[in-house]
């Protein structure tokens, strides 16, 4: 067998925020068929990385108090837990924010212009002046046009469905800062995927063998043409005006990148890092036409990785993806909404904190995964059964109804004259080798781990033709039961062969107990002895799947934040000051907050902001504090100027257009604020004195 080069990625998740079950989910079925390649022989360089750019994360670093940087770094930072915690096995984890990232989409940039493929067309977007920014769509809102819901995002009507343009809304406003946006005009790039020339690669690599049937079909009707004989996928917009945090386009000062351009490009400076960290020659690599680049990814972004991406590789002159492999959506407990105060309905993190096996995980996704990218159910009972019955029960139970035995009537030690049967069902076993790896390397996990358990029941069989307990109650049939229980365990090392891209841990564990090596699909038995035995797999408990989704402690305003998803009339009333109390904290969160009495020393006006007041702290540290602070609307500077108030005077500096703000001082208002208009702030009572803390 020729030894296949891998290049395999999963999407970068976005780093604003943490993982939830559905990254988990993808990285899993990842890692199970890298980890079968690996057993296989092959060679495979399993990368991802952190999708650090986008006017997104830009706009929550900002309203964190945060650069950009740091915020997508303190994400990253948390990204270990998860991984390690389900034993998920990246060769390199990377931010497309790091230097090879931003040299090859310059690069690919270039490449592109050459062929002739960007254009530059003047557009005209909404503008917020306040922010002094272009708004992505996402951040405009407005009346519908078509039933006039109010607050509707900028591209779509969640109240009737409709789909629109943002400039359709009637009284738009900005959802950053509620100003009125202007139109504006601005010069814009564009990728021109409606060239001839692209639609003809399109079509060839399409039908390539790269992508599922059913993505074919979907991808088959973006590039038809149209009743104008156009094809419905026009050109692509790359570029954003600043401010925006991204990757700058070449000699094009004040343009960045639209953050789908540089993302995928992410997956070639993971690697491309990779490659540094350990000496090896990426050019090289990515140059051999043996390499096979392989991208799991989810079906919500499918134009990006089987149109955009493939053609930016093959008109900069780059290798273009061998497979795209793409799932579908993980739901919980049968598609049960999944509400806001609930998180996702199951918290990856929360999951290992109750204790529960990564490895019950990997192995219930593994048995719901097929090669289409249908969604995928997590459902509570369903999750109790294969995990205790099939995993525990027929799997686990072959070694744990053998090895005692073993161990203590044998010494550990094994026989190999096995009676007909048992070699039989051995050789069974060893049979399906081939089989099992076809469906690993399509993966049809489903399907794997269904023949996997059909052979335990095989195996499960032949314990109850056997019995070995019985056996065991008479010392003239010692023999008897030395075979029966060697040939169990070399049934269970096979089984956990098979399973071991499923379950590495386990595999881990069966090795030392074996004394074989399971790392290679290559069959390397038989056990001659084994090592004392040690329980290797608990049941699942219903009061741990409980656990995992009772709802958190702050049940009412939970409660009613649900009935709001229903009816948002019902709103106002239910809410406190019209939105639901966050989560609970603990004191020792309460106490990161550094909130003290600080004096208004001075206060004035904003040059060119309507909404700021620009004030003078003294927090009594002996020197004076300059914050901005959104009460324009409400008080006049002569109102504030040498009244107390508090602030928030450990939060990072924050650097705004009109200058640094040093802390934040504490306002009250009304959630929806246009609704409610009105913003209070804070007055102690008589005798706080400018440095206090409040506790
Ligand atoms: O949809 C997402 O979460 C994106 N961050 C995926 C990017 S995949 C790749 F292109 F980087
Ligand atoms: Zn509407």
């Amino acid at each position: 067998m020729t030894q296949r080069r891998l290049f395999v990625t999963t999407a970068l998740p976005y780093a604003n925020g943490k993982f939830h079950i559905g990254h988990i989910m993808e990285y899993i079925q990842a890692d199970i068929w890298v980890r079968f390649q690996k057993m296989r022989g092959h060679e495979v360089n399993f990368v991802c990385a952190d999708d650090a750019h986008g006017a997104p994360i830009m706009i929550a670093a900002e309203k964190a108090g945060q650069t950009p940087q740091q915020f997508v770094a303190d994400i990253a930072a948390g990204r270990k837990p998860y991984l390690d915690g389900f034993h998920i096995g990246f060769d390199n984890w990377h931010s497309t924010d790091g230097p090879e990232n931003h040299e090859l989409a310059g690069q690919i940039y270039r490449d592109l212009k050459q062929a002739g493929l960007i254009e530059t067309r003047t557009i005209e977007q909404f503008f917020d002046p306040d922010k002094a920014m272009f708004l992505p769509d996402r951040f405009i809102k407005g009346q519908c046009p078509k039933c006039g819901a109010k607050d509707q995002y900028g591209d779509n009507c969640e109240s009737c469905g409709a789909v629109y343009a943002p400039t359709e809304l009637k009284e738009p406003y900005s959802a950053l800062s509620g100003a009125t946006p202007v139109l504006k005009s601005s010069e814009h790039f564009f990728f021109k995927l409606s060239d001839p020339r692209c639609i003809d690669f399109l079509k060839q690599w399409t039908t390539s063998g790269a992508v599922q049937p059913e993505v074919l079909n979907k991808i088959t009707e973006w590039i038809a043409p149209g009743e104008d004989g156009k094809p419905k996928m026009g050109d692509w917009d790359i570029s954003r005006d600043a401010p925006y945090f991204g990757i700058e386009i070449p000699d094009a000062p004040g343009k960045y990148f639209y953050v789908w351009l540089d993302a995928p490009i992410g997956y070639l400076a993971s690697l491309k890092n990779l490659f540094a960290k350990t000496g090896r020659n990426y050019e090289t690599f990515m140059a051999d036409p043996a390499v096979e680049q392989i991208h799991f990814i989810g079906k919500d972004i499918i134009t990006f990785h089987t149109l955009f991406w493939p053609a930016m590789l093959h008109f900069s002159g780059r290798k273009v993806p061998s497979a795209v492999h793409v799932h579908g959506f993980l739901t919980v407990n049968n598609g049960e909404k999944m509400s806001k105060s609930r998180g996702t309905g199951l918290d990856p993190l929360k999951y290992l904190s109750l204790g529960m096996n990564p490895e019950w995980l990997r192995y219930y996704l593994a048995a719901k995964l097929n090669a289409k990218n249908e969604d995928v159910d997590f459902n509570a009972d369903d999750f109790m059964l294969r995990v205790n019955a099939d995993l525990v029960g027929k799997f686990v139970n072959i070694v744990s109804r053998s090895a005692g035995f073993i161990t203590k009537r044998f010494g550990g030690q094994l026989t190999h004259h096995f009676d007909p049967a048992g070699a039989a069902l051995l050789q069974t076993l060893t049979a399906a080798s081939e089989p099992l790896a076809g469906l690993y390397d399509q993966r049809e996990y489903g399907k794997a781990t269904r023949e996997i358990m059909a052979l335990a029941d095989q195996v499960n069989a032949y314990v109850d033709q056997n019995k070995p307990w019985e056996l065991a109650k008479d010392a003239a049939h010692n023999e008897r039961l030395q075979q029966v229980c060697s040939v169990l365990i070399n049934a269970f090392a096979v089984l956990s062969r098979y399973l071991a891209p499923v379950l590495p841990t386990l595999a881990r564990e069966v090795e030392k107990l074996t004394g074989l090596s399971l790392a290679s699909w290559h069959d390397t038995g038989p056990v001659r002895a084994i090592a004392p035995y040690q329980h290797l797999m608990q049941r699942v408990t219903p009061e741990q799947l409980e656990a995992l989704f009772e709802a958190p402690p702050a049940e009412q305003p939970a409660q009613a934040a649900e009935k709001l998803d229903s009816d948002p009339n019902l709103l106002p009333d239910l809410l406190p000051g019209g939105e639901a109390i966050a989560p609970a904290i603990t004191i020792d969160d309460f106490a990161k907050i550094d909130l003290r009495i600080a004096r208004i020393v001075q206060c004035e006006a904003v040059e060119g902001s309507t909404k700021l007041l620009r004030l003078t702290l003294d927090v009594g540290e002996g020197r004076m504090r300059n914050v901005f602070s959104g009460i324009a609307s409400m008080y006049k500077p002569a109102d504030l100027q040498g009244k107390l108030t508090v602030m928030v005077a450990n939060l990072a500096p924050r650097k705004m257009k009109f200058g640094l703000s040093e802390g934040m001082v504490l306002a009250a208002s009304h959630a929806d604020e246009k609704a409610q208009p009105g913003i209070y702030v804070l007055e102690p009572w008589p005798g706080a004195q400018p440095g206090m803390r409040i506790h």
